[in-house]
């Protein structure tokens, strides 16, 4: 191996697994011995016997089985964010697998290539199971798309950037127990972590390299920029590749939203940076700001170039052909206001869902089976951080918390509906399952460039119009859900299910 760079640690790279043409991979949720702080090593979350997950790797077209083993303590599932499949195989509102239960998901990726990834969705427990380490990339390859000439050697000059935030208590150990301001305002680390670790530099050839950036984090918005201001090309959004690479030179990226782009290190050596997450509430006509628990710009990943003696690529003028969005397509119009609720309804406890007590279950032939239908009774809250005895602030969406089993919105399949999203307090992340949608606008202009490709997530600052047509089916045992992606919010009931049918 390299010797670890000066003032870091050198990034890991998750394995990347490809299960092509009818190959098979297991991946065992559980616990896994890391030491973020050196020698001292803590007892977090993973999958495979290690902290986060490893890549997996779906090629367009070819039928792939995936099973998930829970070797936790707790009920677990997995949660293909991104990914463009039937509501029964989304593995979100399924019920969730009880320790020592496994369950089998037979995917045959139809999207273009894309930066998607996976992660624990029990309802209440998300916060702290992706926190955990219950989150990893998942990569869809279209063998059409290969050829264009972008950097793609794995850990070399295709590099997959995790990042989250976390605070650690004196043993070393992260500390997630979010109080009731915490829920309101979202989770926020003093330390940002890549791919598990603390400041992370890669080796990087001297020529132009991909990132493959994925906000894993709770609530934390990165603002993204080279230390020396240089620019870089971005490539992709959540859902696929632009039409052609756009020179930026910051990228604002939002819980649960990914992001491809190229740095060129023939330029020399720079830093990815972020400034704080300076964060914005609104009540009325005041507004708050409250500094971030981070207040100066800050390191995310640095880098440590080298040369190979390879050529760089050549910048691609274009990557793929990208139909402009349509309004007049959308057959209706929905509004879905997120908003917080008075702070006494409590309509949600972890753990919702009864869990699974067989052993094994295939989700690709559960069809209408009945799961998921239990029904949120109001209890009191048992876990995440419920410590100070503080009412917990509940959130939600057109003045409704997140309840199981209740249908918000039914979507015809096939059609498109244009989304408005309004953002009442404070910009809120807006991810939907099973779609890849287009920003038509956002607070009354046009989309950012970040925002103008593929999206199954989006940072929505006051207002956004999506663009979403439904191409896959959800029934009411098992529906899709839209949800704010910091994780405390979604977990507070700031979420919603619809069907498609
Ligand atoms: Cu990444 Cu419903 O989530
Ligand atoms: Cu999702
Ligand atoms: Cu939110």
């Amino acid at each position: 191996q390299t010797p670890p760079p000066p003032n870091g640690t050198a990034l890991p790279i998750p394995e990347l697994i490809t299960v092509a043409a009818d190959g098979e991979t297991t991946i065992a949720a559980g616990f896994a011995d890391h030491a973020f702080i050196k020698d001292k090593p803590a007892r977090v979350a993973g999958y495979n016997g290690r902290h986060l997950g490893p890549a997996l790797r779906l090629v367009r077209g070819q039928s792939a089985t995936i099973r998930i083993e829970n070797k936790l303590d707790r009920p677990t599932n997995v949660h293909w964010h991104g990914l463009s499949v039937d509501a029964k195989l989304d593995g979100a509102m399924q019920p969730p697998l009880a320790p020592g239960a496994s369950a089998t998901y037979k995917i045959t990726a139809d999207q273009s290539s894309a930066t998607l990834w996976y992660h624990a969705h029990v309802h209440g427990s998300v916060g702290r199971d992706v926190h955990d380490g219950l989150a990893g990339f998942l990569i869809v390859e279209d063998p059409d798309e290969i050829g264009l000439g972008l950097p793609s050697t794995w850990g070399v000059d295709d590099i997959p950037l995790l990042i989250q935030d976390k605070d650690f208590d004196a043993a070393g150990a992260p500390v997630y127990a979010p109080d009731a301001d915490a829920i309101e305002h979202g989770f926020r680390g003093r330390t940002v972590l890549v791919n598990g670790v603390r400041e992370a530099v890669a080796r990087v050839p001297q020529r132009p390299v991909r990132f493959r950036l994925l906000n894993a984090s709770s609530a934390r918005t990165y603002r993204l920029y080279c230390e020396d201001e240089r620019g870089f090309d971005l490539i992709a959004t959540d859902g696929g590749y632009l039409p052609g690479p756009v020179e930026i030179t910051m990228l604002v990226l939002a819980p649960g939203e990914r992001a491809e782009i190229l740095i060129d290190f023939s330029l020399g050596s720079t830093n990815l940076m972020s400034t704080p997450d300076v964060h914005e509430h609104r009540m009325g006509a005041t507004a708050m700001s409250l500094p971030d628990v981070i207040d100066k710009p800050f390191r995310v990943c640095g880098f440590d170039p080298f040369s190979d003696n390879r050529p760089g690529t050549k910048r691609p003028d274009r990557l793929v052909v990208l139909p402009p969005a349509d309004p007049k397509t959308a057959v209706r119009r929905r509004r879905f206001e997120l908003k917080s609720l008075a702070a006494t309804a409590m309509p949600y406890a972890a753990g919702d869902h009864a869990a699974m007590d067989h052993t094994t279950m295939d989700h690709a032939a559960m069809g209408h089976a009945g799961h998921g239908q239990t029904t949120a009774q109001p209890t009191s809250r048992t876990t995440s951080g419920a410590s100070d005895g503080a009412p917990r602030p509940a959130l939600g969406i057109n003045g409704k918390a997140f309840a199981m089993g209740r249908i918000d919105e039914e979507v015809g399949l096939g059609t498109t509906e244009i989304w408005e999203i309004v953002s009442a307090e404070m910009a809120h992340p807006f991810h939907v399952h099973g779609v890849q949608f287009r920003v038509l606008g956002e607070d009354g202009g046009p989309p950012k460039t970040w925002n103008s490709g593929l999206k199954d997530t989006v940072l929505v600052e006051n207002s956004a119009e999506l663009l979403i047509t439904f191409p896959h089916r959800a029934d009411r045992s098992a529906p899709f859900v839209y949800h704010c992606h910091v994780l405390e919010h979604e977990d507070a009931g700031m979420m919603g299910t619809f069907t498609v049918s």
